[in-house]
């Protein structure tokens, strides 16, 4: 089948009450259109159209940066749905099918769009509704005594007995592209809104004695339209309680449910625990009965089994996904930035910082440290206050610190540097030059005591009577 797909983007969003675009605004971390375009893609459709208008630089960005094989077509001025379709139609194919999607109902799932194209057949007016308990908003399908597809009324143009109709059109239809093209070009804006409604072709299918048919949605979530800032926040809720859903479902025990937030992928294996307000991004990966405990960030992640991630821990892999390994306890208050490379059983305690560096396992950091551009080996301790003074004002530099060796409390170690196997580093020490393996190191001023000295006071006539 030659199939178009068209989904339109340009509306300036009004309800939302913001300077973004509309379908631009995030839901689970993605952009409402870039959900819609992830769904689309999964029918490899030769064609897809997205409309672009409202912030039209802003949306083809991201679409040529998301998707650069669809291709983006600008409605400017815009007046309505069934005029940013006539923007389309010099870049319709004359075969085929047509498919158009809303930018702004972003939930819409592949499968379910499939089911539709299959009702079409290829010649009906292929319409995907769903009855709703409130259906304030949306457009009503009208239907005869006989129970056949008469046409669509917008919100604003009911009469008060049509306002009382359950079903609605969700945005999504599939239609013959050479009959849709006629369709859409002699359309009128005699309405409440004086727009040019897409929803129009269905009274003009129905004068054309082409088939209306109706395929109603299953599921409520797929087809909910984002308008207002409240929806968006309501749908999120329901995607998110979505989400949580399959996990428990998976085995993955949640303390709340409600309390969790995944923006991205999640993978977790078996008897994996996480407590209260914890959000995951991007791609994050859970072991064999990894514990993440409450109010922990986590993007683009591997925790390895068994490891625990003590609440309130930051641990962002954007750009080189981080690794903890296995048994590893991470946090309180711990942050591991992106290439933060953890073996087994290491330790990283409460205000530790760790960026660009591998710690071997049994290497332990356990208080107020900063450990960055470095190669720590098995065993290593670094004591509390310690830091690597990775950057020189222009270039960063390793710190290699080697197995077994022992960083007292408070050292700067000035890279490029090397602490030799089980060395041991005074406490205070700056190491600006390599510390031979096994021996103490103590690079800090010497401590004097001078017994004749008096602590100077105020001369007695500045006093006061
Ligand atoms: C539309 C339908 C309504 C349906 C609802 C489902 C029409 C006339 N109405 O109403 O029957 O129940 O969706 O969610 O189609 N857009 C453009 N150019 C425009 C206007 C809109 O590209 O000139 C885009 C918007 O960016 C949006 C989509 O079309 O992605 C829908 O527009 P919107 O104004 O939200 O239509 P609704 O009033 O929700
Ligand atoms: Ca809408």
């Amino acid at each position: 089948m030659n199939l178009a797909i068209v989904i339109m983007a340009a509306g300036k969003g009004m309800r939302m009450q913001s300077s973004r675009p509309k379908v631009l605004h995030t839901l689970a971390g993605m952009p409402l259109l870039g959900h819609v375009m992830q769904a689309s893609a999964t029918l490899q459709a030769p064609h897809t159209i997205v409309i672009t208008g409202h912030g039209a630089d802003e949306v083809e960005s991201y679409v040529n940066a998301q998707h650069p094989q669809v291709r983006c077509v600008r409605q400017i001025p815009q007046q309505g749905t069934g005029h940013a379709v006539q923007q389309a139609v010099p870049a319709l194919p004359d075969e085929g099918v047509t498919l158009i999607l809303n930018g702004d109902v972003p939930l819409v799932r592949g499968d379910t769009v499939a089911a539709l194209l299959q009702a079409c057949q290829g010649q009906h007016l292929a319409l995907l509704t769903l009855e709703l308990g409130d259906a304030t908003g949306y457009g009503r399908i009208v239907r005869r005594a006989d129970g056949c597809i008469q046409g669509i009324v917008e919100h604003k143009d009911t009469s008060v007995e049509q306002r009382r109709i359950r079903e609605v059109y969700t945005g999504v239809m599939a239609a013959p592209t050479r009959w849709l093209k006629q369709a859409v070009m002699g359309l009128n804006n005699h309405n409440a809104q004086g727009e040019y409604y897409l929803t129009d072709v269905v009274a003009r299918a129905v004068a054309d004695g082409l088939s209306v048919v109706g395929l109603q949605a299953t599921d409520e979530i797929e087809v909910l339209g984002v308008n207002s800032p409240a929806q968006l926040a309501d749908l999120e809720r329901r995607y998110q309680a979505r989400q949580a859903w399959a996990l428990m479902e998976a085995g993955v025990r949640l303390r709340d449910p409600a309390r969790l937030d995944i923006r991205g992928q999640l993978s977790c294996e078996p008897d994996v625990e996480i407590d209260i307000n914890c959000i995951f991004e991007g791609r994050v990966h859970l072991g064999q009965g990894v514990r993440v405990s409450a109010h922990c960030f986590i993007r683009d992640a591997v925790i390895e089994a068994g490891a625990v991630i003590y609440p309130y821990t930051h641990i962002d892999g954007q750009g080189e996904p981080v690794r903890v390994g296995q048994r590893t306890l991470v946090g309180p208050y711990a942050r591991l930035r992106s290439g933060a490379d953890l073996g087994a059983e290491v330790h990283i305690g409460n205000f530790v910082e760790v960026k660009n560096s591998h710690l071997d396992d049994g290497a332990k950091a356990n208080h107020l440290a900063y450990l960055g551009d470095s190669t720590i080996g098995k065993r290593v301790n670094f004591g509390a206050g310690g830091i690597t003074a990775n950057f020189d004002g222009a270039h960063k530099h390793r710190t290699v610190i080697e197995d077994d060796a022992h960083v007292g409390s408070n050292c700067v170690l000035v890279a490029p540097v090397t602490v030799g196997a089980g060395a041991t580093i005074g406490a205070g020490s700056t190491i600006g030059k390599d510390a031979p393996a096994g021996q103490l190191t103590v690079a800090r001023a010497k401590q004097v005591s001078l017994p004749a000295w008096t602590r100077p006071s105020k001369s007695k006539s500045k006093l006061r009577p």
